[in-house]
């Protein structure tokens, strides 16, 4: 597979995406190059995984439900009554079709919103950097950040129970993918 072309991504991004999402992206994509740098992760597929991840971020939910049904992307319930998680399943589509992503860098993209119960060390990566970013001054993730930066399934774990934690609080729909992430999340700490 030829090499994904980092200067006409980042330019796409540039005009998809707001100029704090764009800067999220990057990074993000910083991020995930430490983290796979320390966990022995394919660097490549890490840092574009990084700079994509939020490609389709900026969609509306309605484009976003409309690029689903047109290109078989099939969502249940939960996720049509909450759209803007959909922007993993449909920026993982257009890594690959539009930008040339591999499966391994899709893959960490598609699970990155709601994670799953088999995350890869590169799903794994991308789900943390996406919450640990420098860029984050969220209450509590300084600390995810330490964690995560000593050990990376640590860190994943706690990323996840924030996350969970936060949708809760925010009194929206939990999705099972998650909490059946979170349950493996514990045994692998
Ligand atoms: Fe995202
Ligand atoms: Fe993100």
């Amino acid at each position: 597979m030829a090499d994904l072309d980092e200067k006409y991504i980042m330019r796409e991004l540039k005009k998809r995406l707001e100029p704090k999402r764009y800067k999220h992206s990057l990074n993000v994509m910083k991020m995930a190059v430490t983290l796979a740098e320390k966990n022995g992760a394919d660097v490549y597929n890490a840092k574009f995984a990084g700079l994509l991840h939020d490609v389709a971020k900026n969609m509306s939910n309605d484009d976003l439900v409309k690029y689903c049904d047109e290109n078989g992307i099939i969502i249940d319930d939960i996720k049509r009554r909450s759209p803007g998680t959909l922007h993993a399943e449909v920026g993982a589509d257009i890594a690959k079709k539009e930008f040339g992503a591999n499966d391994d860098i899709a893959r960490a993209i598609l699970y990155h919103t709601l994670a799953n119960s088999e995350m890869t060390t590169l799903d794994k990566i991308l789900y943390v950097s996406d919450l640990i970013e420098v860029g984050r001054d969220l209450e509590g993730v300084d600390e995810i950040r330490e964690v995560a930066l000593e050990n990376l399934n640590e860190g994943y774990y706690l990323s996840l129970l924030y996350c969970i934690n936060n949708v809760k609080e925010r009194g929206k729909e939990l999705h099972p993918q998650s909490l059946a992430a979170l349950e493996v999340a514990k045994t692998q700490r």
